[in-house]
Order: C-alpha cells, then structure tokens, then sequence
C-alpha cells in the first residue's frame, strides 16, 4: 500500500492507473478505523482493481469546534488496518493541502439537506458536500463507497454528484454494528464505560419499534422509541424522524405517500457523545 498525503502525487499516480484501464473505488473516511470502515473497503476491494482510501479530518463539516478537536486520530493503526485489506493507496493530507484557501462554495443541495442533521448542524453538509466534491475531483473514481449509518449524508452526496454531473457509481454499504447491537463509530471511544453499557439500547429500541409499528400509528411508534430512549440514563434524544428513503422527508402517517422502506433516523446523546443510527420499517 503506497500512502500519499499530495494532491498532486495522488491526482497523477490515480491518472496513470486509470490509462491502464482499471477501475478505481474510492472509500472517504475520517480515520479512527473500525470494521465499518474496513466494511466498504473489502466491498471497494471485490468491486474494483484499485482501492484508494482517504483518511481526512474534514474541518469545514464540524460545526463544533470542540468535536473537530477531540475527534480521535490514530494514523498508524489506520494505514496498518487499510494494510490488512488490501488497500492499495490510503491518502492522507494535511488541511493546508486540502484548503490552501478557504472553500467558500455553497451547494444548493435543497430538501434532502435541510432536515435532521442538516436542521441540527448547520453547515454540516455542505462541508461534506465540499470534501466528498474535492475527492471524486481529484480521484475519479469508478464507483465511492458509504455507509448507511449516515443515511442522510448518502442522498446528500448524491445531490452534490448530480449538481455537479460526476459520473460515479454511489454505492451504499449496510450498518456494521457491534455484537449487541451499537453501530460502530469512530465516536463510540469518547463513551465512558456506563455510557458504552446503555448505548445498545438504541439499537435493541429501534428493532422493538418495527414490531410496534405493526398495529401502531405512526405517530405512535415515533412516541415509543423517544419516551423509551430518554428512559435511560445518560440518554437524551435530539430528534426521531421517520422519512421517505429518497427524499429524506419526514412521513406523517404509515398510509401517506413514500418510497418503501420508510426509515426511521435517530440521533441521541449518550453523556457528551452525539450517536446516531436508523433502520428500516417494512411498511
Ligand atoms: P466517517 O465518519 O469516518 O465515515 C466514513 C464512512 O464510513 C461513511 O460512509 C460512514 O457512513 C461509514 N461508516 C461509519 N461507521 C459505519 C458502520 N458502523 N457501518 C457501516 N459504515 C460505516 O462519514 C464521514 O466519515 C465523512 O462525513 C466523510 C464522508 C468521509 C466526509 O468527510
């Protein structure tokens, strides 16, 4: 695995691989790797003859400047890990290189933007909406890999890709959770050990809600996981959205037009820590 931190040495090393015909699958990530990361890149390894991997901490997509810096940054046990996978280049730039000057585009990404985490963390899209752009820019790639934990930040990236006409296969990788259940997070280190012990509970509530859902109202399923959720302690939920898959809207009742499966998005505060997940209702 070769590591590159230039855009330079990244743009013309990808370039001639590509003249040779082969196809390049690109994962984005933030680094601290864990097996949901290292999930898209055996998916990008069976899909692709290239794999590259960048590791950046994006600073224009916190709008929290306490969370950009205790964000956990592990380089070495990252390249080791992208390593072990078989990644071929992990791509590794300082801030300087990315942003030599600020980045002051605004992308009129609309309605997939403007709710849960978009309402929640202003800016915070459009900063993913930035890097994501800088990366397919520079890479090319034939296909880039997401991660349905960030449900919405996958229909954002495909607004940006169709604003911006990028011709990239988006292709999204299911939730990897640990064995009871709490999804995988880079975040997940910052819990204190009461924290870590409760936090399954997110999972193990939104998986009883599917049940519930099944002669419950809609409105009423919403009630059952934030009244359940906030039972625990350290637990507090910022918001519990049941929305159309595509657009990203919140649905009013199990009967009102949308896209099936209806997912709901949830994000809680577990202690300091912002933990998010989802899941599909089979309605
Ligand atoms: P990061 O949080 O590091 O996540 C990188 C990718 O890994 C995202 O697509 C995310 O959805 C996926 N991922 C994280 N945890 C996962 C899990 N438990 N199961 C499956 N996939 C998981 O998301 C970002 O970084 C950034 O916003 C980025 C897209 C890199 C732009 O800076």
């Amino acid at each position: 695995m070769e590591i590159i931190t230039s855009v330079a040495d990244l743009r013309s090393k990808v370039s001639a691989l590509k003249g040779q015909g082969l196809s390049v699958g690109l994962v984005p990530t933030m680094g601290a790797l864990h097996r949901g990361h290292i999930s898209l890149v055996d998916r990008a390894r069976q899909d692709n003859d290239i794999v590259v991997v960048s590791v950046f901490v994006n600073p224009t997509q916190f709008n929290n400047k306490k969370d950009l810096e205790t964000y956990p940054r592990t380089a070495e046990a990252d390249a080791s890990l992208l390593r072990q996978a078989g990644a071929d280049i992990m791509f590794m730039p300082s801030v300087e290189e990315i942003y030599p000057e600020p980045d002051t585009r605004v992308f009129p990404l609309g309605p997939v933007a403007e709710v849960m985490e978009g309402a929640m963390r202003p800016g915070h899209f459009n900063g993913v909406a930035q890097i994501v752009s800088k990366l397919f820019d520079m890479v090319r790639p034939t296909r880039a890999y997401f991660g349905e934990k960030d449900f919405q930040q996958i229909a954002v990236i495909r607004k940006m890709a169709e604003l911006e006409g990028f011709d990239i296969e988006i292709v999204d990788c299911p939730i990897c959770r640990h064995d009871d259940g709490l999804a995988m997070s880079s975040r997940n280190v910052r819990l204190t050990p009461e924290q870590r012990a409760v936090a399954p509970a997110i999972h193990r509530t939104l998986a009883a809600s599917t049940e519930w859902a099944s002669d419950h109202t809609l409105e009423e399923t919403k009630k059952f996981v934030i009244d359940e959720l906030n039972s625990f302690p350290h637990m507090e939920v910022e918001y519990y959205e049941i929305v159309d898959p595509l657009t990203m809207q919140p649905i009013s009742d199990w009967g009102a037009p949308h896209t099936l499966p209806a997912v709901g998005c949830v994000t809680v505060y577990c202690g300091e820590v912002r933990l998010i997940d989802n899941i599909k209702y089979n309605k």
